[in-house]
């Protein structure tokens, strides 16, 4: 694997596998790659800064008021003239620093004012690891997209066991080529448009209670990540879900099918619109604006239900020129299936439906794995048992393909 002409900027913070830093550089190196170091003040006890200047053929930096240094490249130059920012070993204090956007040194500074990808290897007593503080900054990260190597689980310098060893540097380098082999890699979406809808919706009865359903949000995210990935510009419409922040897309939280049904319209016009909402079909016509009393001596309340709107169709028989390329729904049934969803496809007016047995007993729903049968005008496929992520790559790709075919 060459990493030729490729520059990484490594920020090592200070953990004692700092040390792995050295054979990390010698591997990037190896592979004709050049490497800018940044020490944060914690990584210079664990190793010197002369060391990895001399490895690097470049000052290590490691002081955000070194003001010659940043006259003449500056920190916000220092960051954006990389390739790749690579954070090893990056301690639970980097990371909490970098999910919460502070900026008090060097290290964070660049980290902080980079559009640069980010791949971050953790390095940490298995109990910071497990902390919920450093749970939620990984996924705070994640989510802003930064990816992540390790770490690996053994025996830690501090004599216990478990998670938190940063990745062997072979390990962290194969990352590094796995990224630059990524975005070496076709984006066939790139420059499209893609409208998502995601989750349950939530109709409300009074201001404490309502109606909604079990939607895990599982499916979209995974569909919007896969069009992000192929570099669509993805507009992500949730209710409030589990899963509902989607990596590289931009996120729409809306709680009621009236509220998705606007965002929607909002978000057009786009090429790709994919309705994955598990959108409530009715909603309650009068809502109270005080929490509704339970009194013994009264008659449970009376629900009186209105029809919402229903979104796909509405988007799916817009007038050519307003709709959408490519119009994709779901279905989701109890039995029947192929039936069921041959008839939805066409009163919905949809190019492509997805359709699963979401019967009790098959754990489709909310669950990692799905059965989709593929619909069409031309016929139906069945995909037979796939993860929910493997559903969602298969789909982008075959968009790619048709829009392709298209122009
Ligand atoms: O009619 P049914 O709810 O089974 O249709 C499912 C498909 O229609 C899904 O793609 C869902 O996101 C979409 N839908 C919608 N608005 C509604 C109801 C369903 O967009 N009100």
């Amino acid at each position: 694997m060459t990493l030729a002409g490729k520059h990484i900027l490594l920020i090592i913070s200070g953990g004692i596998a700092a040390y792995k830093s050295i054979h990390l550089i010698r591997l990037i190196q190896k592979a004709g790659g050049t490497v800018q170091a940044i020490l944060t003040e914690g990584a210079t006890h664990f190793v010197s800064p002369l060391t990895i200047a001399t490895l690097c053929g470049r000052p290590a930096l490691t002081d955000l008021f070194d003001l010659t240094r940043e006259t003449e490249i500056g920190h916000i130059e220092l960051s954006r003239s990389a390739d790749l920012i690579v954070v090893a070993p990056a301690t639970a204090h980097i990371l909490a620093r970098m999910a919460n956007g502070l900026a008090d040194d060097l290290a964070t500074t660049c980290l902080l004012a980079t559009t640069t990808p980010i791949l971050a290897a953790p390095a940490m007593n298995v109990r910071m690891w497990e902390a919920a503080s450093t749970r939620r900054n990984i996924e705070l990260l994640r989510e802003d997209g930064v990816a992540f190597v390790g770490p690996d689980a053994g025996d830690m310098a501090c004599g216990e066991f478990g998670p938190g060893r940063l990745a062997e540097p072979e390990e962290i380098f194969a990352a590094i080529a796995d990224h630059f082999a990524r975005s070496r890699a076709p984006r066939p979406l790139e420059g499209r448009t893609a409208v998502v809808t995601s989750g349950p919706t939530r109709e409300p009865i009074d201001p404490v209670r309502y109606i909604s359903n079990a939607s895990s949000g599982r499916q979209g995210t995974a569909i919007a990540e896969a069009l992000a990935a192929l570099g669509a510009r993805v507009k992500f419409i949730t209710g409030p879900a589990e899963y509902a922040r989607p990596a590289g897309c931009e996120i729409v939280p809306v709680e009621t099918a009236l509220e998705m049904k606007a965002a929607v319209d909002a978000a057009l016009p786009a090429e790709i619109a994919i309705f994955t909402a598990a959108v409530a079909d009715w909603r309650i016509t009068a809502p109270s604006d005080v929490k509704v009393k339970k009194d013994a001596a009264a008659t449970p309340p009376t629900l009186e239900f209105t029809p919402n709107p229903d979104i796909l169709a509405s988007v799916a028989q817009l007038p050519a020129g307003q709709r959408p390329s490519l119009v994709i729904g779901f279905a989701a049934e109890t039995g029947n299936l192929e039936t069921q969803a041959r008839e939805k496809l066409a009163r919905k007016g949809c190019d492509w439906l997805l359709a699963n047995d979401v019967s009790p007993g098959t754990g489709i729903f909310g669950g990692s794995d799905t059965h989709i049968v593929f619909l069409d005008a031309a016929g139906s496929e069945d995909w037979g048992p796939l993860s929910k992520t493997a559903v969602a790559a298969r789909l982008a790709e075959r968009i790619a393909v048709r829009l392709s075919s298209e122009a």
